[in-house]
């Protein structure tokens, strides 16, 4: 690593002191006070926000209530009821990313709940059983609507068994813009056949280079979502000891860790002890060839803690403990949706004049490139539903082998459940929980969980790719 300039205590990756095995999470308390029924709308509909900087050109995004990546703060155990009303020309719905929803809330358009046309409304109400740091997007043209700024931030309350210091939510997603501030197309074809298509613009809480003032000497939270639609990250901290504390929102005790790839919809909390007043802390993103910037963080103000760094373990949150002896084991292979084809794609140069007329022309005709166990999510699948790729059994536990057969990496996302990530064939993973798991190329990864009834989506998360096939769904009984 290069040295950073000016005003930054000694680099410190998330690597955690040897002999931290991390304290083990308390159990989750039986209640978290009175729970509270929230209303809220939620409007979708275009508004006009400078991207560019102040004084370029306006780009007109799609948001929730005219807000940039709205906020909703609940607590575990409060009743949620958000009224979306839609204020597009196209229909959309709300899919609540990572919450264990019942199945008729979980906002997949003809597979759940009918489409919300223009100038229409739809409640979804429903109670939030987990803590953690979720989001919200529509589950209808996914690439346009997130590509155009679709997503707001769900957090649920009552996991900190003594409050942090200080805590800063921070939304990753980048924008595909032209120089004019028009959008470029969100999804393109030699990008849907390899690793999707990246934007032209990284943001953070969508400003170009993010800072804020922190306490100091303080105990602080970080909640990062990447809410790209493409994008992978590989994120570790510089300037401060720092700790992951939940993935996916789900609690889990800090373990040994340099850096943790946050894929496309993951999320990772974070806790740091901030340096003194004056010194500065960077949340780096690591894998780019050039390491970006996610956050710039300045400590000031009067010391808040003075003991050794040691975070109040969280509580652990109510997952179903799925049992493994007893568990049916599948396996699920990413692959393209034909293999001679995916091969050849990937002998093409999207930069050579020749190869780009091959790969439109190959492209073109039927964009699926993508499939799971050699079957494709057909172009017109939410209107024609495809059979199932299994139908499992609620209560009952499974044991998913998650394989990828391609070079590229995939964040697979399955609905309505919150999984146990076991092992990697290739990392040394913690077992943890989540509901989005990165696969790498090559990767197998295996996951288990227990069945809840209805019929729930099973995809990889960048949208050009489950655009194109890589999708499919579970309807259990
Ligand atoms: Cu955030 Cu179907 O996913
Ligand atoms: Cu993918």
């Amino acid at each position: 690593l290069t040295a950073v300039a000016g005003g930054l205590a000694a680099p410190a990756l998330l690597s955690l002191s040897r002999a931290d095995t991390g304290r083990p999470l308390l159990p989750a308390p039986a209640s978290a006070g009175t729970p509270v029924t929230h209303e809220v709308t939620l409007e979708a509909k275009p508004r006009a926000v400078k991207l560019l900087g102040d004084d370029g050109p306006a780009s007109t995004l799609w948001t929730y209530n005219d807000e940039l990546y709205p906020i909703l703060r609940l607590k575990r155990g409060d009743r949620l009821r958000a009224t979306l009303k839609n204020g597009l020309a196209e229909h959309t719905s709300i899919h609540w990313h990572g919450v264990r929803v019942p199945n008729a809330m979980d906002g997949v358009q003809y597979v759940t709940q009918p489409p919300v046309e223009p100038g229409r409304s739809f409640l979804y109400d429903f109670t939030l059983p987990d803590t953690g740091t979720f989001f919200f997007h529509p589950h209808c043209n996914e690439s346009g609507q997130v590509g155009h700024g679709l997503v707001g931030v769900l957090i649920v309350e009552g996991d900190e068994s003594r409050p942090f210091d200080h805590e800063l939510v921070l939304v990753a997603k980048d924008w595909r813009l032209d120089s004019a501030g028009g959008f470029l197309p969100f999804s393109t074809d030699s990008g849907a056949a390899r690793a999707g298509t990246f934007g032209t613009l990284r943001t953070v809480n969508g400003q170009r280079k993010f800072t804020a003032k922190v306490p100091a000497s303080a105990d602080i939270r970080l909640r990062l979502l990447n809410l790209d639609a493409t994008r992978m990250m590989d994120v570790g901290v510089e300037g401060a000891d720092a700790r992951i504390i939940a993935v996916d929102g789900n609690p889990l005790p800090a373990l040994h860790l340099d850096s943790w790839r946050v894929g496309a919809a993951s999320r990772v909390d974070l806790v740091l002890r901030t340096p003194k007043a004056g010194n500065k802390v960077l949340l780096r993103d690591y894998f780019p060839a050039e390491i970006f910037d996610l956050a710039e963080l300045e400590a000031e103000g009067p010391d808040r803690q003075s003991g050794a760094f040691d975070p109040a373990p969280l509580y652990a949150s109510d997952i179903p403990e799925p049992d493994l002896r007893a568990a049916e084991p599948q396996a699920y292979v990413f692959g393209a949706a034909s293999d001679s084809i995916a091969s050849f794609i990937d002998t093409l140069d999207p930069n050579d004049p020749l190869s780009k007329i091959i790969l439109d022309e190959l492209c073109t005709a039927e964009r699926t490139f993508w499939a799971i166990n050699k079957r494709s999510w057909p172009n017109d699948g939410h209107r024609n539903l495809p059979p199932p790729l299994a139908r499992l059994q609620a209560g009952r536990s499974y044991r998913f082998m998650l394989q990828n057969a391609t070079p590229h990496p995939h964040p697979i996302h399955l609905h309505g459940h919150t999984f146990k990530v076991l092992s990697s064939s290739k990392r040394s993973l913690p077992v943890h929980h989540a509901d989005t798991v990165l696969v790498l190329p090559k990767e197998r990864i295996e996951i288990a969980f227990v069945a809840t009834p209805g019929r729930w989506m099973f995809h990889c998360h960048i949208l050009e790719h489950l655009e194109t096939g890589m999708m499919g769904y579970f309807a259990n009984t």
